[in-house]
């Protein structure tokens, strides 16, 4: 069922879980996330940078997939389809192909700018049903060409974002997106407490969930965190299994080139850490 992802995340912080959002960058990694999903009574989240929306053809080619797969696999847990890091060109291309949630990333032009572009997004957004999510403090590391420092946001500036009406609010507490280097010094939760405290009980979203320890994900979501993105863990699984497939000449034997076959470990993997990511976030049985 395609639904925005307002519903599923206020529960989320009424209940202490975090609903997992998982990146997709093609047909299998939807199929994956999807019967993952189902299979354990979760809600999820797809999803969708920009440059993965370029590479599936554009956005209305990701939405027609999505909701034709969600129909033909009889997917009856709530799905949101949401726009990762959108531009402000990129979240009207979304709303007019159908997704049912976006996220403006402004975190990079001046707060006021920020204010301004996603106070106007915040209103068609909801005269067409569709969540929104916006940021502050950009996170660190790069994801799709977009590069962030690893800032902690201004609590402060938190609560402008919030009071505009926007449905979940990113805000940089030192994550960053990939993989986390030797000397991180880990998320701060002082700055999320505050920002917590500012902002109520609008659901709160990390970013960067690849390679967080546990322990730290549980007191993030203890402290307000509703929705966590996991992007690199995915690829990096699907990476592996494929490489493990290849490297025992699977593909050499019989029809092990088709692209069902080779694809399939991958596809498998992937399942295995969306189910580990949901466990950890709490979300089972939560559809
Ligand atoms: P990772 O790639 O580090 O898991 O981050 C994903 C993300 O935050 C998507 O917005």
């Amino acid at each position: 069922m395609l639904v925005s992802a307002t519903e599923m995340l206020n529960k989320a912080v009424a209940g202490k879980y975090a609903v997992g959002q998982f990146n997709i960058n093609n047909l299998e990694w939807t199929k994956a996330i999807l019967t993952t999903a189902q299979e354990n009574n979760s809600p999820v989240i797809l999803g969708v940078s920009e440059g993965a929306g370029k590479y599936m053809t554009g956005f209305k080619t990701v939405a027609a997939m999505v909701k034709a797969m969600i129909e033909e696999l009889n997917i009856t847990v709530p799905v949101a389809l949401h726009l990762d890091h959108g531009s402000y060109d990129g979240c009207y291309k979304c709303i007019e192909a159908g997704f049912s949630s976006v996220m403006f990333d402004g975190s990079h032009f001046p707060i006021d700018e920020n204010v301004a572009k996603t106070q106007e997004l915040v209103k068609v957004c909801h005269e067409k049903g569709i969540s929104i999510e916006a940021e502050v403090g950009s996170i660190g590391g790069e994801e799709d060409g977009v590069v962030g420092a690893g800032e902690i946001a201004d609590p402060q500036e938190c609560k402008k974002i919030a009071d505009l009406g926007v449905d979940f609010l990113a805000a940089g507490i030192g994550n960053i997106h990939g993989k986390y280097p030797e000397n991180w010094k880990g998320l701060d939760f002082d700055a999320l407490a505050k920002i917590k405290e500012l902002i109520g009980d609008l659901p709160l979203v990390l970013h960067g969930g690849t390679g967080i320890p546990a322990d730290m994900i549980k007191t993030a979501i203890s402290l307000g965190v509703a929705k966590i993105n996991v992007n690199t863990e995915c690829q990096l699984y699907f990476q592996e299994a494929t490489r493990k497939y290849i490297e025992a000449g699977k593909d050499l034997e019989g029809k092990g080139f088709d692209p069902r076959k080779l694809l399939a470990p991958g596809t498998e993997a992937i399942k295995v850490i969306v189910k580990e990511k949901m466990e950890l976030f709490g979300s089972i049985n939560k559809a």
